[in-house]
């Protein structure tokens, strides 16, 4: 395909990218070992799109279904170097085992990358994390002094590794619910309070402000405020930086993405929706204190309720009773199980039920959406993209959008909208699915 086509000038993926991620947990050490056992040829990555997915172009008859990538160019697993911060200085090796995700037959065969791999120290203020207590943390000095501290670890990652490229992604504990306040107004705002400590101000968002100074991408995993407040909104914007969130969509409301759309589109009612879930890892007993729940409860509520639209539908999802529970319970480590119990209705409104019962693993299904995500942003990076990436919705249980849109989480429609913003980098046609014209 010629290069003159293009929507945007693509800079190329030449040399190394670097990853830092905050929060060196189950995720992140999942997803690290999985990218050097991809690279070892020792398993495949499953789940991911970049590395696994094909993308259609042009009309149904011509054949070409490239994979994503081959179509655009994005950085390869060999070009990735990691780097990060935790509260606890086990290396990466140790944490691993700590996290019991994977196997010790699969951590032995790429221990040498994951023990080679310690944090930095980290930027923690307990109010916003009750439930962990770690000493490996950088104290004293302003809010602004650790925004600064973090920007030189990001100066020194990069000089020491000889990155081209670097994005950051928060793969760290949940912080407790808080919404945008005056300090999150504007950027003068938020640099007046990061001067002065204003305790509004959580570490997630010093952690966001310091990549975003330093021209770094930020994705967000977790489902805290971080970037979605407009005084970074706006640093994105004026630095040309995209910046993506809220919360990786992977276990029970992945399912709630897939169930709820195709209830609606055969117009089936919804009485109830009751999720609860067990898991046992430290992600679970984080989400233990009520705070941080409320933070996770509040991306897990909104999703449904945006996908059934009970304004336009008021007969058949006005009045749906939608609980959501997590309950730490440690025997179950990172097996998490999820249950849902649905009660619909049909023709005449009898009642139906549906039951799901999901035994994940939270961490096998969170680790490709974090690859994906660092070369997806990498990518719109290089794209001349800025500020709020609707099309990475696809990843996230509550996106991020302009001021005033609804997020979309029908995952099909998303999908629709990766694929297709895509198709439009390279200049190839959108696919609206219309297809009259096979019938001329
Ligand atoms: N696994 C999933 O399916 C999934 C889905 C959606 C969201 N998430 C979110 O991803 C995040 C990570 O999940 P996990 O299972 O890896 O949790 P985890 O508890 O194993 O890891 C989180 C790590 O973050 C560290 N941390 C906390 N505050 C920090 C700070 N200020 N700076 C640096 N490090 C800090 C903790 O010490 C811990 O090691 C959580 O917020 C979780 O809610 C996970």
């Amino acid at each position: 395909m010629s290069q003159s086509k293009d929507n945007v000038t693509l800079a190329p993926a030449d040399g190394k990218l670097g990853v830092l991620i905050p929060g060196m947990g189950a995720v992140t050490t999942t997803f690290i070992a999985g990218v050097e056992a991809v690279k070892r040829g020792i398993a495949l990555p499953i789940g991911s799109l970049t590395q696994m997915a094909t993308i259609r172009l042009g009309k149904r008859t011509e054949g070409r279904s490239p994979k994503i990538r081959d179509f655009v160019p994005l950085a390869s697993l060999d070009q990735l170097v990691f780097g990060g911060w935790d509260i606890f200085e086990e290396n990466m090796l140790e944490a691993a085992r700590h996290a019991g995700v994977l196997d010790a037959s699969l951590l032995e065969q790429v221990k040498e990358p994951l023990a080679a791999l310690r944090p930095m120290k980290a930027v923690f203020d307990q109010d916003y994390v009750r439930r962990l207590h770690g000493p490996h943390v950088k104290e004293g000095g302003s809010k602004m002094d650790k925004a600064e501290a973090l920007m030189e670890d990001i100066r020194a990652f990069q000089s020491a590794n000889g990155v081209s490229r670097t994005v950051m992604i928060w793969c760290g504990s949940t912080e407790v619910y808080h919404t945008a306040s005056a300090v999150h107004q504007t950027l003068k705002d938020f640099e007046a309070g990061l001067a002065k400590s204003d305790p509004d101000i959580s570490p997630s968002q010093i952690y966001a402000y310091a990549a975003l100074k330093m021209g770094v991408p930020y994705a967000n995993g977790a489902p805290h405020l971080t970037v979605d407040a407009p005084a970074l909104i706006e640093l994105a914007r004026d630095r040309n930086i995209p910046i993506a969130g809220k919360d990786f969509k992977t276990g029970q409301t992945f399912m709630k993405t897939l169930v709820a759309p195709g209830l609606k589109s055969r117009m089936l009612g919804v009485h109830g929706w009751f999720s609860t879930n067990i898991l046992g890892n430290r992600d679970g007993e984080v989400l233990d204190d009520p705070g941080s729940f409320k933070s996770k409860e509040e991306t897990k509520l909104s999703a449904l309720e945006q996908i059934l639209q009970p304004d336009l539908y008021p007969e058949l999802y006005k009045d749906v009773y939608h609980k959501v529970r997590i309950n730490y319970y440690p025997p179950r480590g990172d097996a998490k199980e999820g249950w849902d119990n649905i009660d619909i209705f049909g023709w005449l409104g009898y009642p139906m039920q549906i039951k799901i019962d999901f035994l994940c693993r939270d961490s096998i299904l969170a680790a490709p959406l974090v690859l994906d995500l660092v070369l997806f942003l990498d990518l719109a990076q290089r794209a001349g993209m800025r500020g709020v990436q609707e099309w990475l919705s696809f990843y996230f249980k509550a996106p991020m959008t302009a001021p005033g849109l609804y997020p979309e989480h029908d995952i099909f429609i998303q999908l629709m909208k990766l694929k297709n913003t895509l198709r439009w980098m390279r200049g190839e046609d959108l696919i609206t699915h219309l297809g009259l014209e096979y019938y001329d």
